[in-house]
Formats: C-alpha cells, structure tokens, sequence
C-alpha cells in the first residue's frame, strides 16, 4: 500500500477531497493525521470523530478533588493545573479531541474588567460597561500580555498530547457573547441591558465590538502559534438574537474575528446555540465547522450549511442522564442522519452538565466509534 503524504493544516487551500478510505499519514508531524482534523476538512475518517464541549469539568471526580485546593481562575492560570485538567477527560475516556482548559471570560481580565466566579452565582463582572466613558477605557492588550498563562498551557499541553495522536483546540467567546457578559456584568435572561445598547447606541456599540472582535481574533491567533491545531469561537448567546440583528449589529464583527484566527491556517469551528433562525448568517461569518445544538435535526442543519462546511453536533446534553438502551438511541439516530458523509464530528449541542454520569459518557465516546467504524455512506 503507497503511503500518502498529507499537506499540513496550513496548507489547506490547496489540499485536494480525498475520495478514498485510506488513513493518511502526516508525516510532517510524525503521527497518523486524527480523524478530528480529518473531518474538520471533510476527509473520509475510519470512524467518526466525537469530543465533548465542556468536556474537563465537574462531572468528573478528578477535576472536583482539584477543585477543593485551587478556585477556577487559578487552576486556568497556572499552566500546569490548566494542562493537567485538560488531560482529565482525554486520559478517562476515548476521545478524539482535547480542549484547552480555560474559560471565555478571562480575556475580560486583560480589557480592564474585574471578573470573579461566585460560588452558586457563576461569573460576575464587578465594574460592567454602561457608558461611553467605559467603552473609550477598554484595554485591547496583545494575548501574549493578558493571557499567556493559557498560551504556556498550550505549549505544556501539546507535548502531551503528541504523544496519543491527540489534536488540541484552543477556543475564545465570540464577540457578542463576550460583549453580552461585559454589559450585563454576569449571565442574564433577557439580555435587556446589552440589546439596548446594540439598538439604542449603535456608535457605542460598534466602538465595543470592534474592541472585541480585535481581542478575540488576535487571542485565538496566538493559540494556534501556541501549538492549538484547531479554534473554537463560542457563541453560546447569539441565539437571544433576530436573524437581522445578528445580520446587522453581530456578524461583521464575527466575521473580523474570524479573519484574523483563519491567519493561523487551523480549521475553526463556529458554534452557537439556539441558532435555528439564522443558521446561514453563523455559516456566512466564518468558519470550517459549524457546531449546531439539539433543536434541529443533524441531516436539515447541514442540509442548510451546504457540502462546503463541516458539522458539529448535537446530541441534547440531558440525554446522558437517560438509561443507556435510550442514550444509546439517540446517539445511533444523529449518526444516521449523519449518514457516514465525511465531515462529521460528533458531539453535544450545548456542553455537558455537571452532575453528568461518567458511565455514560464512556458508552457513549465507545458507541459513536464501534458504530461508525469503517462505515461507507
Ligand atoms: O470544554 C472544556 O473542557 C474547556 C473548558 C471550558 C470552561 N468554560 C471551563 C469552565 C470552556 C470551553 C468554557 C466555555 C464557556 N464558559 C462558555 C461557552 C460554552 C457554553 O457552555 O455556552 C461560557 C458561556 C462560559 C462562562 C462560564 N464559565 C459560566 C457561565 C460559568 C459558570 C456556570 C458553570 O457552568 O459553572 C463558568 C465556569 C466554568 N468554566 C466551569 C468550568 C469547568 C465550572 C467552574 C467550576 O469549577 O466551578
């Protein structure tokens, strides 16, 4: 059998769709090319890739026991506790893809916000932004000033994960979704505070989220020159919007962002829950994988992204709390939508929930390979 040599991620443009099923071997990296990155580019895979969003977390007993020592801030600013927590999931289960362990929110640090995660609260933004005053004060510092506790932990995490075949994403909060937290000084409901803004105030907000699309973009940048293979932009609150707003006030900003990361030349995946309504604008701002969430079948989301894009997704993440025989239902029915078309990566529509049982889990990282392993479409 000829060996087939890969292009590297960079190389991307020029990379030909393989039409085989052979497993290709990048030998510039030494390991045999993951299935993750594969499907990522829409290659064939020998089964489908599957990572949890959330996947380093409480659920897990390691990651609480870590947690009665260090607060989450710490553990994501000493390297070494970020890179080992990082670690937790992929040393447990099968998992295809490892997650740098960080949070969307510290970049908030480094703009000159005060940021603290209230136990039984979630995070609160001490000084959020209410005036133009406030938006002139934001700080766009360069990655490498405010947040190079994560860029080491990628560097520290890499040497680990080389050695399992097992590729590293590093990820960010989408403008919006950042911008969200920064207004509304914590998680909200309505979003009243940060919406009025966008529609009342469009100069402030366009001043705001060309400062965010500045920092995420050149954070994500940076994580990939740290060694992350691939990006994960975060848009979890976009889905509080109306397809024109998000047309309008959102996705130019986005799509900036998005710019700026697609330097790197690593695949990024473009997430955002509640999506359903806007589903082409998300694909529109960038992206070579769209994550998409339980409230649209697999087949009529990708159906609507088109052949040009991956897909991620998007099992409920409540069915890991059903009896296994019903788990393992709905895992087999988004797998058949799926289809076995090449371009597919396995994984939950929202992340995964604390009180999770860790059993099921694994049947579930096991099923999604057994079943689909060596499957032709
Ligand atoms: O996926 C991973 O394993 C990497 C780690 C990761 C965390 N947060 C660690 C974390 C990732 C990718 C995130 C992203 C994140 N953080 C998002 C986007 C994804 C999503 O779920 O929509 C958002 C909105 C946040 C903001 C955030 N961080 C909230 C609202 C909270 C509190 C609520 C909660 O889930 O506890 C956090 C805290 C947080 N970030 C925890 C973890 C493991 C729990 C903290 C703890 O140990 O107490």
């Amino acid at each position: 059998m000829t060996k087939q040599i890969m292009t590297s991620p960079t190389e991307k443009q020029k990379m030909p769709k393989e039409k085989d099923d052979q497993i290709a071997v990048d030998e510039s990296e030494g390991w045999p090319q993951s299935r993750f990155l594969r499907a990522c580019y829409r290659q064939r895979t020998d089964a489908t890739p599957i990572w949890l969003m959330r996947q380093a977390g409480r659920y897990m007993q390691e990651y609480r026991q870590l947690r009665q020592s260090y607060g989450i801030l710490d553990i994501i600013k000493t390297p070494e506790l970020a890179s080992e927590v990082t670690m937790q999931p992929v040393e447990a289960f099968n998992l295809d893809a490892a997650i740098i362990f960080a949070d969307i929110l510290p970049p908030l640090e480094g703009m000159g916000l005060s940021l603290e995660f209230v136990k039984g609260e979630g995070p609160v933004i001490h000084n959020p932004i209410r005036s133009a005053d406030d938006i002139q004060r934001l700080r766009t510092p360069r990655p490498e000033e405010s947040l190079s506790f994560t860029l080491e932990a990628i560097r520290l995490v890499r040497q680990e994960l080389d050695s399992r075949g097992i590729p590293l994403i590093g990820f960010s909060g989408a403008p919006f979704t950042l911008a969200c937290y920064a207004i509304e000084g914590g998680s909200s409901r309505n979003y009243v505070q940060a919406k009025s803004m966008m529609m009342g105030e469009p100069e402030h907000w366009h001043q705001l989220m060309n400062k965010f699309s500045e920092v995420v973009g050149h954070y994500l940048l940076a994580q990939a020159q740290a060694g992350a293979q691939v990006l994960q932009v975060f848009d979890s609150w976009v889905g509080a919007l109306s397809p024109a707003d998000y047309r309008d006030r959102v996705l130019p900003y986005t799509k900036q962002a998005i710019e700026i990361a697609s330097r790197a030349g690593v695949p990024i995946i473009h997430f955002g829950t509640n999506t359903n309504g806007m589903l082409e604008l998300i694909r529109d701002a960038g992206g070579d994988v769209i994550g998409v969430d339980w409230r649209i079948d697999l087949d009529v989301a990708w159906k609507r992204l088109g052949s040009e894009v991956a897909i991620q997704g998007n099992l409920d993440p409540v069915a890991l709390f059903a009896p296994w025989p019903e788990l393992k239902k709905r895992a087999q029915r988004i797998l058949d939508l799926a289809g076995g078309q090449p371009g597919h990566i396995f994984n939950l529509g929202h992340g995964i929930l604390p009180t999770t049982p860790v059993d099921n889990v694994r049947r579930l990282v096991d099923f999604v390979h057994e079943y689909t392993t060596n499957r032709v479409p």
